[in-house]
């Protein structure tokens, strides 16, 4: 029976991947950690420790106390934050990594670590970009990850710890709000079209990138740590896709719900010269040959039931702050 810690599990992913595998078959234990605190009633039908990933100390001591023999490592900062204060992002992106490398290396824990599309760059192959291909990123958030990628696979080689990931394209989800990412946008759009009507995107109407449901990226993360190793050419940053689409292309779907959703562009140089960098699509046939890996959601499936979701929960809110 597994028992896992999962870092920055108040994030846009681990909000979702904790319950998923609490949930799962097999597991016994998943201990929530995060620096932000634990909100009252989210505290969830399971434990929750405040750690710091920068702190190897503490992430020791919570996988001591709990007996931890895997850890999914979300705690990150996102690209377009990481961009803003870099330094720090150098920190808690690869600092943090290393420091949850080394317990996992010292107490025999298995590691997920997700690395992004951010982990390619301008010299990159653009469409349907392969699984190993040239990667110079041009962001502290790609830089990263990139070398996230190398000391994943430097420890499982090296020291046979068994580190595991993909990397994820953008996310949508209506749990958690993203962290500060340029895909954010797609997250963005849906609460904005519940609400108003209407949405100003920072990102241009034909800046097209993969993207991915939070469903099947919960379902990525749990299905490659629990992949055959004997199957796996590759362990860690496998590309994986669900759907591909742009601004406009996005808004059109959702007009299909909403007829008089309007979207305009108000455009963050900073954050289209990021998308700019990132491939328009990726080649996930490596992630499909070695574990099966296959989405539930396209476009369609993903947009009716982020607004069937958002409706609820916006209601709920609403009322919630009239209370
Ligand atoms: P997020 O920004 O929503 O959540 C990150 C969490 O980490 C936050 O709750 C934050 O409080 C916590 N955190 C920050 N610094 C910390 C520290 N020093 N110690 C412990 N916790 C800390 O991010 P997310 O979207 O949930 O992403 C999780 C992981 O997945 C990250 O590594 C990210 O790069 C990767 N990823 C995300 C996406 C996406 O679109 N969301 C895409 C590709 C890869
Ligand atoms: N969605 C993430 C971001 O925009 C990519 O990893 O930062």
């Amino acid at each position: 029976m597994k028992r896992i810690l999962v870092t920055g599990a108040l994030g846009q992913i681990g909000s979702e991947l904790v319950a998923a595998l609490r949930r799962r078959p097999g597991v016994e234990l998943v201990v929530a950690s995060d620096i932000k605190m634990m909100p009252g009633t989210a505290s969830g039908d399971g434990p929750f420790e405040y750690l710091d990933c920068t702190n190897q100390r503490q992430i020791e001591q919570v996988v001591r106390k709990h007996g931890i023999d895997t850890i999914y490592h979300l705690a990150a900062l996102l690209s377009a934050v990481a961009e803003e204060r870099p330094q720090v992002a150098w920190d808690v992106n690869l600092g943090g990594l290393y420091r949850v490398l080394e317990v996992a290396r010292q107490n025999g824990c298995a590691i997920f670590f997700p690395s992004s599309i951010g982990a390619f760059g301008p010299g990159t192959p653009r469409d349907r970009t392969p699984q190993d291909t040239v990667q110079r990123p041009t962001t502290i958030y790609g830089v990263t990850k990139v070398a996230g990628e190398l000391v994943c696979d430097y420890y499982h080689q090296r020291f046979g710890v068994d580190a595991r990931g993909v990397r994820f394209p953008g996310l949508v989800s209506h749990v958690a709000v993203p962290g500060g990412g340029t895909t954010d946008y797609a997250v963005e759009i849906f609460y904005d079209a519940v609400r108003n009507r209407r949405y100003t995107c920072f990102l241009g109407p034909e800046t097209r990138l993969d993207m991915m449901y939070m469903p099947d990226s919960v379902k990525a993360a749990i299905e490659v740590m629990e992949a055959n190793p004997a199957k796996l050419e590759h362990r860690n940053a496998f590309n994986v896709t669900a759907m591909n689409f742009t601004p406009e292309e996005l808004a059109a779907e959702i007009r299909k719900h909403v007829p008089e959703f309007k979207i305009e562009y108000q455009v963050d140089p900073v954050r289209q010269a990021i998308a700019d960098s990132w491939p328009r699509s990726l080649d996930d046939s490596a992630a499909r040959r070695e574990w099966g890996w296959s989405p539930d959601y396209d476009l369609v499936a993903m947009t009716t039931d982020m607004l069937e979701n958002l409706e609820r929960k916006l209601r709920v809110d609403d009322r919630g702050k009239l209370d």
